[in-house]
């Protein structure tokens, strides 16, 4: 099951959807496809209503034709199946399978991702033509992947789901007596007697059920991954391509990454960056250190990005010249084995029609091509990066197997706190698991060190240093995790809030972030959120906001205390906390628990990460790094590269010993880099590690 080898290199190319195209058309993409270097087509994602017109009658002809000249053209076809947007004849014949929303409302065709994914016609006809695809090219040898659905992410309410969801809670707590303890039934009259009395937590008059509503987001995620383990489990049959789905990566969070993961043979990811210039890079740095954590070891894949649009806010901006190059190289030097698009060739008409592709509105002769083709060639020099690693790993015959990165850092991810964050009636309606996790992901990113994402109940013995930005709901073995991982030696730096809440969304008693308590040597007795504006000073000059806390000392010391708070915020609570700690550290072992009770300023959460990364060792993988120059060592075959990029700004210095596979250009000592220069240099001396 290899998805490259040693003809293919770096996958390059994105989606294709001749369908939508006059065939007379084919001929040129596959001309411009040979020009820019392309070698994969993603091929069929929204292909349905053109495969299976009516139910049951397939037409494979066109599909037949656009592979077969693919792969005459030495082109390499990841095949989807088209089940994220179900055909008119599909929605006419069963409106149940339609998407209810949580006011109730039943949408209408009209658009893509319009079915419930708790239907089973839905689920039938998605298993049907999945199985007619697979039977058909299964066993192609054009195909090298298969791209299951697209971006699961759809939610549906209404009677379908609410069967589906007692089935679920039945499974998990057995009996109404757990359910009701789980759900504290009592508090507003909502004990159940019977399973049928349970609805999914769809609008209500009032605040809803806290652990409901985290059962209906766990439920919904469960169901989206039981949607892609059928199409799995009948591809899988048919194929030994391998198989994989497209990772959505926005700020809400409707699966798992982790088992959806663990499901795939690779993982893929889509990534949109939503800021212009060094925040820009940040954020493609963000998304592809989850898409690496996600694989745990396996390979991933960039499967859409787009060539020259980002949405900043309610603009569509075009990306500057060169930073498509940039992103791209980013995302390969964090591990990515290919680098696709969304899409190949601009639509004149459809509903994402100002969507940027590969080959623009205006054709060929344009900056964005001419970038594209620059890009292929680009990465058609670094064949060598996705070599087989050892033998150890070709034994598993996967390509770029195993340590591709190694970070000495780790960001806790978890879906459940996640959606613990996102509870209602919290006294800040200001979490988000996602910005928090952001904001610590970016200081570091501008600090220039590297970061992966973990699951606190992972194995955490490969960091140095484990950050919980917002892990307000804790499992006893999460908990326990951490600190074994600190008695190890090892340094965690938690923020407040979190552990405040067990695995059933119950508050842990006795002082909130009672699960972590212990290990950070404090009792937090009182809460003082920070009115929404207000910011209060800290005694070590940085200011903070939203949130503050009576903390009483139970082994920490203090490392910085508030200060005092502004006028109004003092007129409005904000400077309750004055006097108090505000930074704690905890010596437990070898290893240290340092605790941010509050949100300090850029500058403030700087210092604190710099404090700790000092006390564990952790520096930049090259001198200099950070502020935009970016510094990232890649493992491949038996040995290591380190990439330098220079996001334009301006130039900067460094040091680095090695060969330039993108020039073949020698380097021996300090080095400047300019605006915009990027190297991969092959090092002589680092060797991979295990
Ligand atoms: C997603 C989808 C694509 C396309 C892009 C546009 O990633 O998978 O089909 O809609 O968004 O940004």
């Amino acid at each position: 099951m290899t998805v490259t080898d040693s003809t293919t290199g770096i996958l390059f190319g994105g989606d294709y959807n001749p369908e939508q195209w006059s065939e007379d058309v084919w001929a040129d993409d596959i001309r411009l496809m040979k020009q820019a270097g392309v070698n994969t087509a993603s091929v069929g994602i929204f292909a349905w209503s053109s495969i299976e017109p009516e139910e049951g009658r397939y037409e494979f002809g066109w599909l037949d034709r656009v592979i077969e000249m693919l792969h005459d053209n030495g082109i390499g076809v990841i095949l989807a199946t088209p089940t994220a947007s179900p055909p008119p004849w599909f929605s006419k014949a069963h409106p149940e399978a339609l998407p209810t929303t949580r006011e109730g409302v039943r949408l209408v065709h009209g658009s893509r991702d319009t079915y419930n994914p708790a239907a089973p016609a839905y689920r039938a006809a998605a298993a049907a033509v999945a199985r007619a695809l697979a039977e058909r090219y299964g066993a192609h040898p054009a195909i090298r992947a298969w791209h299951l659905h697209n971006e699961y992410g759809t939610v549906s309410y209404g009677p379908l789901v609410d069967a589906e969801f007692r089935t679920w809670l039945q499974a998990r707590y057995g009996d109404l007596a757990t359910l009701n303890r789980v759900w504290h039934t009592s508090f507003w009259s909502q004990g159940y007697a019977a399973w049928d009395e349970i609805l999914a937590p769809q609008q209500t008059q009032y605040l809803p059920n806290p652990t409901q509503v985290l059962d209906f987001k766990r439920f919904s995620a469960d169901l989206l991954l039981a949607c892609y383990q059928e199409q799995i489990d009948i591809v899988r049959e048919l194929s030994a391509a391998p198989i994989t789905t497209n990772f959505i990566l926005p700020p809400w969070l409707h699966f798992d990454h982790w088992n959806f993961a663990d499901a795939s043979d690779f993982v893929s990811i889509d990534h949109y960056v939503d800021a212009a210039g060094a925040d820009g890079a940040a954020h493609t740095a963000f998304g592809s250190d989850q898409a690496r954590s996600f694989a745990r070891g396996k390979p991933w894949l960039l499967m859409e990005q787009a060539a020259n649009t980002t949405q900043v806010g309610k603009r569509i901006l075009a990306k500057v010249p060169g930073q498509v190059l940039a992103n791209s190289v980013q995302h390969v030097a964090r591990g990515a084995f290919g680098i696709l698009f969304f899409q190949w060739r601009a639509p004149y008409s459809g509903a994402e029609f100002f969507h940027s592709t590969m080959v623009p509105h205006a054709g060929e002769n344009t900056r964005v091509f001419r970038e594209v083709t620059e890009l292929g060639a680009l990465l058609g020099r670094m064949g060598e990066l996705v070599a087989q690693p050892s033998a150890a790993d070709s034994a598993a015959d996967t390509p770029v197997t195993g340590v591709v990165n190694r970070p000495r850092v780790a960001i806790a991810w978890d879906a459940d706190a996640w959606w613990a964050a996102e509870t209602a009636g919290l006294p800040s309606d200001g979490f988000s698991f996602h910005r928090s996790a952001r904001r610590v992901h970016r200081a570091l990113w501008f600090m220039g060190v590297n970061v992966d994402f973990v699951r606190l109940d992972h194995d955490l013995s490969r960091y140095d240093v484990v950050l919980v930005p917002s892990q307000l709901m804790v499992t006893d073995a999460q908990a326990a995790s951490l600190r074994g991982f600190v008695e190890a030696g090892g340094h965690a730096v938690v923020w407040y809030f979190s552990g405040t809440f067990d695995g059933d969304l119950h508050i842990i008693p006795g002082g909130y972030s009672g699960a972590f308590a212990d290990l950070l040597g404090v009792r937090v007795e009182e809460l003082l959120p920070i009115a929404d504006g207000e910011t209060v000073e800290l005694d070590d000059g940085h200011t903070a906001s939203d949130w503050s806390e009576r903390i009483e000392l139970r082994g920490a010391e203090v490392l910085v205390r508030f200060a005092h708070g502004s006028a109004q915020g003092r007129a409005r609570g904000g400077a309750q906390a004055a006097g108090l700690p505000a930074i704690t550290r905890n010596v437990v072992g070898a290893g240290s628990a340092t605790y941010v009770s509050t949100e300090p300023d850029d500058a403030g959460l700087a210092a604190v990460l710099a404090n700790v990364l000092a006390r564990a060792g952790v520096e930049p993988d090259a001198p200099g790094a950070g502020d935009g120059l970016e510094a990232v060592r890649r493992y491949a075959g038996e040995g290591s590269y380190l990439f330098l990029i220079n996001h334009p700004d301006r130039p900067r210095e460094t040091s680095a010993v090695g060969t330039d596979i993108l020039s073949g250009t020698a380097y021996d000592g300090p080095l400047t880099m300019e605006p915009g220069d990027m190297l991969v240099l092959r090092e002589a001396s680092a060797s991979r590690p295990n």
